[in-house]
């Protein structure tokens, strides 16, 4: 069976964001809703996590640890290590502490999937939304929604990087304007293609930044040692023409150089883009598109650890 876990995840946000947006009916979602405020945000309640969900959470960390040396960017591998949270459900009072020094961004406590504008809101104001319950033993290799551990394991360490930190900011304002411009679909998949599942090319080889990835115990090693995806040189038209697999593996990846090029490219006017390609056919996941710059398999495998 493949694990599901960073996908379905992913997936569930961008689902969110959509029936929000079209005043769809909400999916059921586990978390308790009823203590939120009007930003959707709760109390991290520490005290009422149990010493088996501590104890959960150790055996999650303990696995992915294993696996991100050699696969993760160093900027990444940095953060892991600065926020220290190996030895249980980490508090987001210290996490934000450490940000609010290297980065000025705080976590604030989630019951899970928040309304797409109130989540560019809170990353606007430099926010990162942490849902604040941990998935079960059931789960491990599985899990529909978000949980505590993909977002504190896969998003936050990056946040002490001061160029990751201020994209993630552009990306809340440039997702307060999509709304505007009725194009949240095609921001999304921006969302889904660098902050979730993006590789990057490294002076020690490949390597990935995407908190989908990271947070996976298959996709890791899927993304960036197996032959049958299509990796990509980032281009920004071309990624956001493409469609993305939401209970599976990824098809394709979008390579970037570093973030500072991730910032560069994505800081003109997506006016006019929007407008270009929602005249144009979007590409399904697993399509070629004339002009893709791919990383050769060679490359690929002799950069693995
Ligand atoms: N430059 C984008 C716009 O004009 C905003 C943006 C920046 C979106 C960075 C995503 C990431 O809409
Ligand atoms: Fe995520």
């Amino acid at each position: 069976m493949f694990d599901l876990t960073p996908a379905r995840a992913g997936v569930t946000e961008i689902r969110m964001l959509n029936t929000i947006v079209s005043n769809a009916p909400k999916p059921n979602l586990r978390g308790d809703y009823s203590h939120a405020d009007a930003h959707y945000v709760v109390e991290q309640r520490c005290g009422e996590y149990t010493a088996d969900e501590h104890a959960l959470w150790r055996r999650l960390y303990e696995r992915q640890m294993k696996l991100v040396p050699g696969y993760a960017c160093d900027d990444y591998l940095a953060g892991l290590v600065k926020l220290d949270a190996g030895d249980g459900i980490p508090r987001f009072d210290a996490a934000s502490r450490k940000l609010a020094r290297a980065t000025r961004w705080e976590l604030v406590a989630v019951p899970g999937l928040i309304p797409d504008l109130t989540f560019f809101e809170h990353l606007a104001k430099r926010r990162f939304p942490v849902t604040d319950w941990l998935r079960t033993p059931a789960e491990f290799d599985y899990i529909v929604e978000p949980d505590v551990f993909h977002d504190f394991f896969g998003h936050v360490p990056l946040l002490l990087d001061p160029v990751y930190a201020d994209y993630m900011e552009a990306y809340g304002k440039g997702g307060l304007k999509a709304a505007q411009l009725d194009s949240l679909k095609y921001l999304a998949r921006l969302y889904w293609y660098t902050v979730e599942f993006g590789l990057m090319t490294t002076p020690q080889g490949l390597r990935t930044y995407g908190a989908g990835i990271l947070s996976s115990g298959g996709e890791v090693v899927h993304s960036m040692d197996s032959p049958q995806p299509r990796r990509v040189k980032f281009d920004l038209e071309r990624l956001l023409r493409t469609e993305y697999n939401i209970d599976r593996y990824q098809d394709t990846y979008f390579v970037i150089e570093s973030f500072a090029q991730l910032i560069a490219d994505t800081a003109p006017d997506f006016t006019p883009v929007y407008e270009r390609v929602s005249t144009l056919p979007s590409y399904a996941t697993d399509q070629a598109a004339p002009g893709d710059v791919l990383l050769s398999a060679a490359t690929v495998r002799a950069t693995a650890p």
